[in-house]
């Protein structure tokens, strides 16, 4: 994923960027490049791959002069890997480097086109260095000329624009993706990072900006065009800013599924249509069924997607644990297309799962968090979830990023097949849009959860119930509790209940119950009635308020069940870590487990 750094001062600020860049390459990245200023000289640098090829473009001018300069790692999206598309992009006498998505870039670029500008690179940061230029042609104001720009631009965007117009200046804002303005340890010098890891030890005051909140700085002053904004101190220890202030990357990994997300649907949902440049739309020709193998979380997320899958694009879905398919002689006909779904890559019964499925001759497709990964290496096709590296063993931002992408696969097969109406598809694309606000932590809720987490520390047992996607929901939901609490914890369909499961409830089993407003509410409002009606202890999450919950998560009302499914599943790892947090437990790294089961 991408990376900013900016540097000004009086080190050497190449060697500053690059020491940056690379404290921010375990995000991944694919070309990299800076922008080195000193008044109106301008030199920039560029290199595909790894940033030593960046190193090795700079290092005759290590020991240079350059007042300030802005860095990026560049993770492509609109447009292929190539140099021309790598950051800092530029105009006539400005550059910009910038994360995230704009989403109206279209109309921008086409207006510019009218009037004269040209465009070199494929991307759609490149749109907003012309802009600026564009309206300081006209107003001759750099200040005004960029909030002007800002105002213009739909998405999400942090960026740093430095232009020959106001040399030894550095402007800065921040919209959705994150990015930190730090005072330097020296006088007058100031730094920026996307996340605070390249700034420890070079600095110890920090803003990290809210989202509309950006300024400009020179060496004798940092002026922020808002109030709002606090100075915060910076963490001492790397490994502390590896977790970006979190107590543990669990935490760390449930707050940025925002930003993940947000890069997982980056260029693949945009002008209201879902491509994906990795596969090719003949992929569902000859195909009259989706077979779909994972464990665990990711098991969890393909159980989700097989209700999309046969409603969105009506093919017929069916999901297996790898670990059992392995073994069941399964039926394999070439009219199957064979999705696995993997964080790592490396699971052995999901690896074993592609490999018999592909001897068999069936299209394969792997759904996948790390590129280069066994899976990816024998998989015809390959959608990368773009979630970062996951350090906790409990899986939370994979299966976000997982269910999104197969959200976003059903779709896609939706329009392929032409399955939906135009009407409907755009609805649903609608919302798949919001997910990664949906998926923002709200403090209020995350404060409930601790609060509510004391009550949940004993029992002989928890039901997470569900229905539709929100039952395997429910089973994710069960699986983080067991995994990091150690409790018993189940997930259930909540229709199951009466065949059995309601045989345990008295008032030390909890049920965790999950009432969306948009899917079988009342179906769902029954079944939780006759577990309390047998004296279960009720937690439920809802936007509905439920007059026979013990306790109540109110989650907001939202207008599609997927919206309200993300927003749930917050509030269930939330849930999860506090308990556990409270027991006193390793929540990274739980007995028992390893991130990656690279054994059968
Ligand atoms: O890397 P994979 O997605 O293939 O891993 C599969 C499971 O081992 C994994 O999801 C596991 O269940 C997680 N620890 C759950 O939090």
């Amino acid at each position: 994923m991408c990376g900013i750094v900016g540097y000004l001062g009086n080190k050497n600020t190449t060697k500053i960027l690059l020491e940056g860049l690379k404290e921010l390459e375990y995000r991944g990245y694919d070309s990299a490049g800076l922008a080195l200023l000193n008044g109106e000289d301008i030199e920039v640098y560029k290199a595909l791959g790894k940033l030593e090829n960046l190193r090795e473009k700079t290092k005759n001018i290590l020991n240079n002069s350059f007042e300030l300069g802005i860095g990026h790692t560049r993770w492509a999206t609109h447009g292929k890997p190539t140099e021309l598309n790598a950051h800092p992009h530029s105009g006539q006498y400005s550059y910009i480097v910038h994360n995230g998505i704009i989403e109206n870039y279209k109309e921008i670029k086409d207006s510019l086109l009218l009037q004269g500008h040209k465009f070199i690179s494929q991307t759609d940061t490149e749109v907003i260095v012309h802009l600026f230029e564009n309206i300081n042609n006209k107003i001759n104001d750099p200040k005004q000329a960029f909030k002007d720009t800002i105002s213009k631009l739909k998405g999400a965007f942090s960026i740093l624009l430095v232009t020959k117009a106001d040399p030894n200046k550095i402007y800065f804002f921040k919209n959705g993706s994150p990015l930190i303005v730090a005072k330097g340890n020296e006088k007058q010098e100031f730094l920026f990072a996307s996340s605070d890891a390249p700034l420890i030890g070079l600095a110890q005051n920090a803003i990290y900006l809210e989202d509309g909140v950006g300024g400009v700085v020179s060496k004798e002053e940092l002026e922020i065009f808002s109030d709002n904004y606090i100075w915060s101190i910076l963490p001492t220890s790397k490994q502390f800013a590896q977790k970006n202030g979190h107590r543990f990357f669990m935490e760390k990994e449930i707050y940025e599924q925002g930003d993940v997300v947000s890069d997982c649907m980056l260029g693949r949902v945009k002008d209201n249509e879902i491509n994906f440049d990795e596969i090719d739309s003949s992929i569902l020709d000859g195909i009259n069924e989706i077979k779909i193998c994972a464990c665990g979380t990711s098991y969890h997320a393909s159980m989700a997607s097989a209700y999309l899958f046969e409603r969105l694009s009506k093919i017929r879905c069916n999901v297996e644990i790898a670990s059992e398919f392995r073994y069941k002689e399964p039926l394999l006909t070439n009219d199957t297309l064979f999705i696995v779904v993997s964080q790592s890559g490396e699971t052995a019964d999901t690896l074993e799962a592609l490999k018999m499925a592909k001897n068999a001759g069936l299209k394969t497709l792997v759904v996948c968090n790390v590129n280069n990964s066994s899976m990816t290496r024998v998989a015809n096709n390959t959608i990368l979830t773009r979630a970062g590296i996951e350090k906790g063993v409990a899986s939370t931002k994979a299966f976000s990023t997982q269910t999104v992408v197969l959200w976003m696969l059903s779709l896609y097969f939706a329009k392929i097949k032409s399955s939906l109406s135009k009407e409907l598809l755009q609805k649903e694309i609608q919302a798949l849009s919001q997910v990664p606000k949906v998926l923002v932590v709200n403090n209020k809720l995350h404060e409930k959860t601790r609060r509510l987490s004391k009550r949940y520390l004993h029992g002989h047992g928890f039901f997470f119930i569900g229905r539709d996607v929100f039952y395997p929901l429910a089973l994710e939901g069960a699986l983080k509790l067991k995994e990091i609490s150690y409790l018993h914890a189940e997930g259930y369909p909540s229709g199951e209940m009466k065949h059995g499961p309601i045989a345990l409830a008295d008032p030390e089993l909890f049920t965790i119950a999950l009432m969306p407003k948009n899917s079988l509410y009342e179906k769902v409002k029954s079944n939780v009635e006759e577990l309390s009606a047998r004296d279960s202890t009720i937690c439920s999450i809802s936007p509905l308020h439920f007059e026979l919950s013990d306790d109540f998560i109110k989650t907001n009302d939202r207008d599609h069940y997927m919206l309200e499914f993300f927003e749930m599943l917050v509030v269930l790892q939330l849930l999860s870590m506090e308990i556990s947090i409270r027991l006193g437990n390793d929540v990274d790294m739980p007995r028992n487990l390893a991130k990656s089961v690279t054994v059968e």
